[in-house]
């Protein structure tokens, strides 16, 4: 099996494993509430709860791949994550990404939503991927639309009502 510690290279993005040294930026993402609101996941309580969270974080030594950090090259600062979730309960891979609010509205999340989509096909060699998304989350559903991706109705996950995007090879 394959490891991509180092995920896909786009036009503003380096992708590469969160480590212990990102930290502080894990909890600035996911402990902010606006970031936090239409994901349907918790809130990261602590930087000690963001530090275990990155420990603990099995994807990249099970399967080879999961939700990478998404630098800023220009800054080379992490400004939000995006990569692939092997979902084996739903025997799907999921796309999925999250950015620091300031930088929402630069098209950043389609670039490495795209990036990651070719990523599963190219690399991969995945038939096809599936993004989650609330309802309700209609910037990340425009995302999903950019990247190329199709409705394909409804799931509960985690308890909760999502719709499913798909995009086959
Ligand atoms: C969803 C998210 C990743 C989008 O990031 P982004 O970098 O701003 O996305 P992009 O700039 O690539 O595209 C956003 C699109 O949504 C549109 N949009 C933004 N807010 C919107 C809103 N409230 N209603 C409708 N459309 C909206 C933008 O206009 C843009 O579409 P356009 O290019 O056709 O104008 C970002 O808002 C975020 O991190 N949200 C919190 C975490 C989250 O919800 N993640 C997704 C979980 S499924």
């Amino acid at each position: 099996m394959a490891f991509y510690r180092v995920g896909p290279e786009t036009e503003r993005l380096e992708h590469r494993v969160f480590g212990a040294e990102d930290a502080e930026a894990f909890f600035s993402l996911n402990g902010n509430p606006d970031v936090m609101r239409l994901t349907g996941e918790p809130l990261c309580p602590s930087l000690e709860a963001a530090r275990e969270a990155i420990a603990n974080y099995p994807d990249f030594d099970t399967v080879g791949y999961g939700r990478w950090g998404c630098v800023l090259k220009e800054t080379q600062t992490i400004i939000g994550f995006c990569g692939l979730k092997s979902l084996p309960d739903l025997d799907e891979t999921d796309v999925g990404y999250r950015f620091l609010p300031e930088y929402w509205g630069q098209g950043l999340a389609t670039e490495a939503c795209r990036a990651s989509l070719d990523f599963g096909f190219s690399t991969l060699s995945l038939e096809r991927m599936i993004g989650l998304v609330l309802p309700e989350n209609t910037a990340s559903i425009r995302v999903l639309e950019k990247a190329g991706m199709q409705p394909d109705g409804e799931v509960i996950y985690d308890g909760t009502l999502a719709l499913r995007y798909v995009k086959r090879r």
